[in-house]
């Protein structure tokens, strides 16, 4: 019986894993176990061997079942702390990535100039970048022969062979979303159309994909006086200084009666830019006054309405503003210059927010 009491503690203290006790309590008490086919070996026996034989083999039984019981405890106990130690989690680390990417400068630059201007009342609209040159042109008062167009290094689109349909080209600027606004909605109507453009050209700050802002405003009486406080309120608001100083300068546009340019004061110090002060001045925009032809064209009768327009670069204005050197580097999609001017994408531009940070 020690030998068997031995056998049996020695194996159960020894049992790897829940699966290898089970087997040893069915070996040992088991229903053909080797103890309990001992007990039944009682009945043979001489009622003084069985006096003897019976309890201790009785308590060889609970003793085994109480080294199963207490194993069993043990392995429950190792598995848990396994576990634990395998599934253990820092609650305070924090709960997500932040987001990997970043947002583009030219993405960032139109959500802030848009965030200004619809403070001021305009809608953003939009038209297609493949133009027909009905509306990037003719429509613009920019007739087949006008000298302005050959100015716009148009990409032409191919017109297949005995198609019967007008040429269209790459839309040169943001100028014809004027018209199909004005015909969509009519008059009074203030837009903001923000978008790519095209022209065939390219150095350090001319790329054949580029993207401008028009703006339109067209009311019973707006003015140029009207045309220079939204600027002004714009630039101000947009470089985040308390005023700004602009000039306008006569130009020419064919859409536009008069026309103008608008410069910038500012200076360069150290190769940054300081706006609203300094002696130089920086040509920042197109603008003037919408030609009756451009009103006719988008169905609005020139003698009951006027306003003004105008027309921004916006790449221009992200290199200004965050001191980026090379226009061409904008659409290269180098990660490390994506990653170095990007911005946060969960920063959304706005004027009580702030425009950037
Ligand atoms: N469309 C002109 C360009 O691409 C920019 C421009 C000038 C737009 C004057 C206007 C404007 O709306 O009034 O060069």
């Amino acid at each position: 019986m020690d030998d068997l009491r031995q056998k049996y503690l020695a194996a159960i203290s020894g049992a790897a894993d829940e699966a290898a006790l089970e087997a040893l309590r069915v070996e040992a008490v088991g229903k053909k176990g080797e103890i309990s086919l001992k007990m039944r070996e009682l009945g043979k026996m001489t009622p003084e061997e069985r006096q003897l034989a019976g309890p201790a083999l009785n308590s060889l039984k609970d003793e085994i079942n109480s080294a199963l019981a207490a194993k069993k405890a043990a392995l429950a106990d190792l598995a848990l702390d396994a576990r634990l130690k395998d599934e253990w989690l820092d609650v305070t680390l924090p709960g997500r990535p932040g987001p990997a990417g970043t947002v583009h400068p030219v993405s960032q630059v139109t959500e802030e100039v848009t965030a200004i201007f619809a403070d001021m009342g305009f809608r953003v609209a939009e038209g297609p970048q493949i133009e027909s040159d009905w509306y990037n042109f003719d429509a613009l008062n920019m007739a087949p022969e006008h000298p302005a167009r050959q100015e716009h290094d148009t990409f032409y689109m191919a017109v297949p062979e005995g198609a019967n349909r007008p040429p269209h080209v790459l839309r040169t600027h943001t100028s014809p979303v004027q018209i199909r606004a004005l015909q969509g909605q009519g008059a009074p109507i203030r837009v903001i159309a923000p978008g790519r453009v095209y022209r065939s050209d390219y150095d350090q700050t001319h790329t054949p994909m580029f993207h401008q802002i028009e703006g339109l405003a067209i009311d019973r009486d707006i003015s140029m006086a009207n045309l220079k406080w939204c600027l002004e309120e714009f630039v101000a608001a947009f470089f985040g200084v308390e005023k700004a100083e602009l000039r306008f300068r006569a130009s020419h546009f064919p859409f536009t009666e008069p026309s103008a340019e608008v410069d910038l004061r500012c200076s360069w110090v150290d190769g940054q830019l300081k706006v609203g002060e300094g002696d130089d001045w920086m040509e920042i925009l197109g603008s003037g006054m919408v030609h009756p032809h451009v009103l006719r064209a988008g169905g609005i009768d020139p003698d009951q309405w006027q306003g003004f327009a105008f027309g921004i670069g916006i790449d221009r204005l992200a290199m200004l503003k965050y001191g980026i050197p090379d226009l061409r580097a904008f659409f290269d999609s180098d990660l490390r210059w994506l990653r170095h001017y990007g911005f946060s994408a969960l920063d959304v531009p706005t004027l009580h927010g702030g425009l950037s940070r």
